[in-house]
């Protein structure tokens, strides 16, 4: 598996604006944004992995299903692995599996591509849940997870931005604003998860490699973004981080 050549500046500049457009209406129409940000991630894994097409890749808290079917598209054997029933939809990809990430029903090194996005926030121990991702991929194998971090932008999820001035106001202010409680609670099904010390952790393993560590959705500067400490908590949006799974 080797990086294959990165898109054009011009073409990234345009995918992440489609990207950007997309999320603005993801309200009124989730099917284009996910299956756009399917599309997008996919790409992103077959730049850093090589094509998937005959590869086995196991999609950890894939909610609805959007990225495992556009790696079937592509010609892998994806599978949806995700604990909550109501992430599901009305049409799951078939085969899925109601699952912890903590603990995969799969045998050690049994896929060839891991892919986790934005789940690591909604896990109370992100190191852990990395074990579990790392053990279920094979030697040489690749481990695609990406996360929105606390002090992105996005980082309080559906009552952003206003989790700058603190979670419990940005909650109330979005029951108040919109008459539903909201869907997240900090502490309890989000977490507030920094890119700084994620960094420092995964560099820690011995189980992965880091094989990038960048912006998911940045055009151009998404390495450097990362490296540059305070900026990267405030600019990275989402951390994505290709990892490779050791051979020991
Ligand atoms: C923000 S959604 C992301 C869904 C999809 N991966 C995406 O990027 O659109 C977070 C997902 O993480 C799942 N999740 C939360 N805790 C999990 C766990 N312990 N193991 C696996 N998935 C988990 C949730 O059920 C939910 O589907």
């Amino acid at each position: 598996m080797s990086r294959s050549s990165p898109r054009p500046l011009g073409a990234s500049i345009h995918k992440s604006l489609e990207l950007f457009r997309a999320f603005l209406r993801e309200q009124d129409d989730p099917h284009a944004c996910y299956s756009l940000l399917a599309r997008y991630s996919v790409d992103q894994v077959e730049e850093y992995g090589g094509s998937v097409a005959g590869r086995t890749v196991v999609d950890v808290g894939g909610g609805s299903g959007y990225f495992t079917e556009e790696f079937r598209r592509r010609g892998a054997c994806a599978y949806l692995f995700e604990p909550d029933g109501r992430e599901l939809g009305t049409k799951p990809p078939y085969g899925t599996v109601i699952a912890d990430g903590y603990l995969l029903p799969l045998r050690d090194g049994a896929a060839d591509v891991t892919f986790s996005s934005n789940v690591l926030e909604h896990v109370a121990d992100p190191q852990t849940f990395l074990s579990e991702l790392a053990r279920v991929t094979r030697p040489g194998g690749l481990i695609y997870v990406s996360f929105t971090n606390w002090l992105s932008p996005w980082g309080g999820h559906e009552w952003s931005p206003w989790h700058y001035l603190g979670a419990e106001r940005a909650r109330a202010r979005y029951r108040r604003r919109t008459g539903r409680p909201a869907k997240h609670t900090l502490g309890e099904n989000l977490f507030a998860v920094h890119i700084g010390p994620t960094l420092r952790q995964v560099r820690a393993r011995d189980d992965v490699t880091v094989v990038v560590a960048r912006s998911r959705y940045w055009p151009f500067l998404a390495e450097t973004i990362v490296r540059v400490p305070v900026l990267r908590e405030l600019a990275t949006w989402n951390l994505l981080l290709v990892l490779r799974r050791c051979h020991r």
